[in-house]
Formats: C-alpha cells, structure tokens, sequence
C-alpha cells in the first residue's frame, strides 16, 4: 500500500465500524441466552468472524439478515462440542474469552491460533481458571494450542487480584463464573475495559463494582437483548490523530462508544492541544455513545503514565504517531502489556518511526517520542498488526512524498474498510 503526504485536512463526517470489543462480547453472550438476541452494527472484521464461526460450531444459530445478526441462544448449557479445534487466527479476545466459557463445559475442546496468537501469553487465564477448577492444557503450560476437559462438576467461584491490567484475563474469569458454585471477586489495581460486566448486567446477570473489584453471583440467566453496537473508538482514534495533526481539518465521527475505560486517548490528545469535542451523548445497552468533534491544532509533548494507560491501550501506536509530530517530547511509561499484543508494539512504533525520521527511545514498559513537524516517507512494515498498519498509514500522510506500508492487508482484523475511509479524504 503506497500513500502520499496529505495535501488537504480531513473534512466532513464519517462513521467508523463497529466496537470489536463489544461485536465478541455481543455474540458470545446472546450464544448462552435463554432466548434470542438482534444485534445491529456489528464488527465484520476477520477477528470477529472467528468468535462467529466458534459458536456456529458449537451449534448456534447466527444467522445475518438486513444487516443485523440473529442470534438463537442456547443458554448456558445449550452448547454442542465442536467436531474440530476452535482456530481463532489473530484474535487475542476470541481465544482468551473463549478459554474462560469453555472452562465450564461438559466436553472437551481445543483452542488453537495463528503464528503471532501462538506466541502469546494464555498462562494469564489458564492459571485462574485452574484454580477455580478448569483442567486445562497448553503448549508449555502457557501458549496455544490448548486442550480444555471437560469440567466433571461445577467450577469454583474465585477471588482474584489480577496481576496484569487485561479485561481479556478479566472476562474470562467472568465467563467461566456463570459456570461456577458461589461469588466471584476480582479486584482490578489498574482500570480495563469494562464491557464484559455492562454487558453481563444488560443481559440480567447480577455483577456489580465497588471501589476496585468486581462482584459476581454464579447463578445467572442471561436473556435475549436487542445490541447496537457502538462505532469503535480504536478505530475512530486513527482519523482523530489525523485530523489533529493535519492542517485544514474539521472532521465529525458518529456514534462512537465513548465508555470511560477507553477514552483515555481524548483525554491524553485534549492535554497535548488537541481541539476535541463530544457531542450528542446518549446510551445504547449500558455502554455511551456520542459524536466526535476534531479540528486541527498544533499538538505538544505529554506524559502518559498510571490509571490512564489501560484506557488508551490499543492506542499507543497512533498516540505514538501524535507525539513524533508534537512540540516537545512524550514520555510512555506503564505500558509493558503492548509488548505482548499481536506485535511488540514497542518495538514495532520504535523502528518504524524512527524509519521516519523520528526520535524515538524504547523503554522497557514505555517509549520516549521527540516530536517534530515534518517525518519522512519510508518502506514502512505493520508486522502483520493491524494497528501498526493504520498508524502508520496515519503518519505517512504527515511525511513528505510517497511512503510504503508491507502488511497492510491486517487492517481486516479489525476495520476492513480503513483505506476506504482514508481515501475519501485524498
Ligand atoms: C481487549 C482487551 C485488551 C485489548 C484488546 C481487546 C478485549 O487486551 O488490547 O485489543 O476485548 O478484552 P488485554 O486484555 O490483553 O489488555
């Protein structure tokens, strides 16, 4: 994919496709209702395809009419052993929530993923899901592929201090929860998203939060609910950093969810100048949703560390990509997790930038940036991560001739119209 330096800002109003956290969470809790769910908006990426395609295996019903998905839930006893392993490719989220789910059944299953999915960490959830009673093997007790037993009796509920920041570990434990005797705690020492418990609760389980941990009863029955999918703030975060850094642009992106475990990323752009704002607030199944407002404004450095980090996770890189074209430097620190996503994202925004002419230090849970006004165009590589791919499609609009992004096919995992969009603009 070949892309030039921008000649004009980004002007007009677009939408961007539907939240992957939520599009996952969606099908994989409508699957274990009692009764049937509409969902509207859903992500169709490759990542979201795969938790489909695992419940259609298990015998669910998921069929797509009028842009919708009808979902027959078979409630939570209701799935069928799937007749082969359950390949979630790239996707972190299927394979980590599913493991929690399929902890809980009465037959076996086999968990495998792709090259990158393979080399990360499942001991994360495995251990958890060990002590509340799962029997669960995988490759060198820590990567795909994993086996799953099936569970003789009901799994323990657990109280449980998450030694890392991740809902997907989070999830998980919830999940196998519905499958469990007694009241699940977990507390959470650094805030992650939290769309799993709204959803839960939106679909009648009793899960509440004090302070930091989160309660959950055992003894749910998840109903049928009517979903529309919030547009995905990940995905929005690219245009925002576009049309933050690009002179002339006035841009408005609908219907975006706006819940405040993942808006870290308009926090940290209104501190560096950035001119933002949300608007048309509303709430969709217990998740909010508005309209983003960006204007151009020149951006300067900040610091981004603490609480905030696991609220603008997915959007180091595109942060990354603001702060190389910032007055001043940007110091990341906290994010040690990115190293463990579907690249080092550390190092991956490290090399690459620095490609671009950028300053650039790798940390080892962080990065620093010194910002510049102008990068150079450059043979760019994603890593195969998607969001390697958008932000540095992002950059190379601020770079000066005709830069090259290798990989670019793996904005599918996640936004499969991105150069669409992106082309409208030029
Ligand atoms: C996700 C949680 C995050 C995030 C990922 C999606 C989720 O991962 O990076 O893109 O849907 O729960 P971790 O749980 O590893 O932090």
């Amino acid at each position: 994919m070949k892309i030039n330096g921008a000649q004009k800002g980004l002007v007009g109003e677009i939408s961007v496709p539907g939240d992957k956290s939520i599009s996952h969470r969606s099908i994989i809790i409508s699957s274990l209702s009692t009764s049937n769910s509409i969902i509207e908006n859903l992500l169709e990426s490759e990542d979201v395809k795969r938790t489909i395609e695992a419940f259609r295996d298990m015998g669910v019903n998921i069929i797509k009419e009028d842009n919708k998905y009808f979902v027959e839930g078979v409630g939570l006893r209701g799935l069928k052993k799937p007749k082969r392993p359950i390949d979630c490719g790239n996707s972190g989220t299927t394979a980590r929530l599913l493991t929690g789910m399929l902890a809980g059944q009465k037959f076996d299953s086999t968990i495998v993923g792709d090259k990158s999915l393979s080399m990360r960490p499942m001991d994360r959830v495995i251990l958890p899901l060990t002590s509340m009673g799962a029997k669960i093997k995988g490759r060198m007790n820590k990567y795909l592929p994993i086996n799953i037993s099936s569970a003789e009796h009901k799994l323990k509920a657990i109280n449980y201090e998450l030694p890392v920041a991740s809902a997907q570990v989070k999830s998980a434990i919830l999940l196998a929860t519905l499958y469990a005797e007694g009241k699940t705690t977990i507390k959470e020492n650094k805030v992650t998203r939290d769309h799993t418990e709204r959803m839960l609760k939106y679909f009648g389980c009793n899960i509440y939060k004090e302070k930091n941990i989160i309660y959950m009863d055992s003894n749910s029955i998840l109903m049928g609910k009517k979903i529309y999918v919030p547009g995905d703030i990940s995905s929005a975060s690219f245009f925002i950093v576009a049309a933050a850094i690009i002179k002339g642009s006035n841009l408005i992106i609908r219907n975006v969810g706006i819940n405040p475990t993942r808006t870290g990323v308009i926090d940290v752009l209104k501190k560096m100048g950035a001119d933002i704002k949300v608007i048309n607030k509303k709430e969709v199944n217990n998740e909010p949703m508005g309209d983003i407002v960006i204007k151009y404004s020149p951006l300067k450095g900040t610091a981004i560390d603490g609480q905030i980090v696991g609220t603008l996770i997915d959007e180091i890189p595109i942060l990354a990509v603001a702060a190389s074209l910032a007055e001043g430097v940007t110091v990341i620190k906290g994010a040690g997790e990115l190293k463990y996503k579907e690249s080092n994202r550390l190092k991956a925004i490290y090399k690459e930038l620095t490609k671009m002419g950028a300053n650039v230090k790798e940390l080892e849970d962080g990065l620093i940036i010194e910002g510049f006004e102008e990068l150079k165009a450059a043979k760019l590589d994603s890593y195969n991560d998607h969001r390697m791919a958008m932000a540095l499609s992002i950059a190379a609009l601020k770079a000066k001739g005709q830069s090259e992004i290798i990989g670019y096919q793996s904005v599918n995992i996640s936004y499969p119209n991105f150069y669409d969009t992106l082309y409208s603009f030029c």
